[in-house]
């Protein structure tokens, strides 16, 4: 089956980004002129994804407000002969069928992916953390996952090899590979020790899962840091599904780690052809060459 539908999780706190997210969502600090959710909402619409439901919290206003039409802005575009301009303002209330469900008390990753379910019904659907963008040469990263999805017709996570002494901050898989980038997984494990990791796999930003997992998130009790972890649920589910891990052919990019941002920025800018030149010149000057 075909996936159509995604979901956005973007209700956190961005503590990690303070004081810049004080007021405005992390889900919108920008990497060059486009904020990172807008980068999301276009990786899952390179997937064929139609329609997406965007988790949302109080003071995230800003992300509606980010995604719907300006028709004074436009006209002022129109009149002005700001022709570019005006195409990408349009282009963004026009990406996908855009919905946002409120989740009202933040009890973690699961609990948000949890008030998807009436949206979702029957059908499987993508999982893109609203805070990080992903890059690739190749099929965008939501595309690979639609990809194996459709090979396996099983739950597929996003992979990458973190070095060891990293993986307390995320969801540590064991498995096996299957084929190449393919792993079965028999162990998923939210922000373990070294000591304590099956492996230096972990789970990348962006999941496919069949709707099944939500009967697993209705009985998640709050785990790592008193929350509603979704890899706990991924780990019951895993008892009666087989589910998969694909390797990603990319990078993930999470924009609320400020070394990261800065990373991703600077990255960004030498892809683009109107900033290459000009911020090669800056940083060989910057480091005194
Ligand atoms: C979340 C998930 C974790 C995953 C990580 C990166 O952690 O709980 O399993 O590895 O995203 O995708 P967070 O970064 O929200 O603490």
């Amino acid at each position: 089956m075909r996936i159509r539908k995604a979901v956005i999780p973007a209700a956190g706190f961005g503590t990690r980004f303070l004081p810049f997210t004080k007021a405005v969502p992390k889900e919108l600090i920008p990497v060059i002129d486009k904020p990172t959710i807008q980068y999301v909402v276009e990786e899952a619409v390179a997937a064929g994804i139609e329609d997406i439901l965007i988790i949302v919290s109080t003071g995230k206003q800003a992300i509606q407000d980010h995604f719907n039409p300006v028709f004074d802005l436009e006209q002022r575009l129109e009149e002005s002969g700001k022709i570019a301009e005006l195409e990408a303002i349009r282009k963004i209330s026009s990406l996908a069928n855009l919905h946002y469900v409120y989740q009202r008390e933040l009890l973690g990753l699961g609990h948000a992916v949890l008030q998807a379910k009436p949206f979702i019904g029957d059908e499987p659907f993508a999982i893109l953390l609203g805070d990080t963008v992903t890059t690739s040469d190749n099929a965008p990263v939501t595309k690979q996952l639609c990809d194996a999805f459709d090979t396996v017709q099983s739950p597929v996570v996003a992979m990458e090899t973190v070095p060891m002494e990293k993986v307390s901050r995320y969801g540590v898989i064991g498995g096996t590979e299957e084929r190449p980038g393919l792993y079965r997984v028999h162990e998923f494990v939210e922000k373990p020790s070294p000591a304590e990791a099956p492996s230096n796999l972990v789970v990348a930003s962006r999941y496919v899962f069949t709707p099944e997992i939500f009967d697993y998130l209705e009985k998640t009790p709050r785990g790592k840091g008193g929350e509603i972890q979704i890899t706990d649920a991924m780990k019951m589910m895993l008892a009666d599904y087989p589910m998969y891990g694909r390797r990603i052919d990319g990078r993930r990019h999470d924009i609320g780690n400020k070394l990261e941002f800065v990373k991703s920025t600077i990255e960004f800018a030498l892809k683009r052809d109107d900033l290459r030149d000009d911020v090669k010149v800056f940083i060989k000057e910057l480091i005194g060459e």
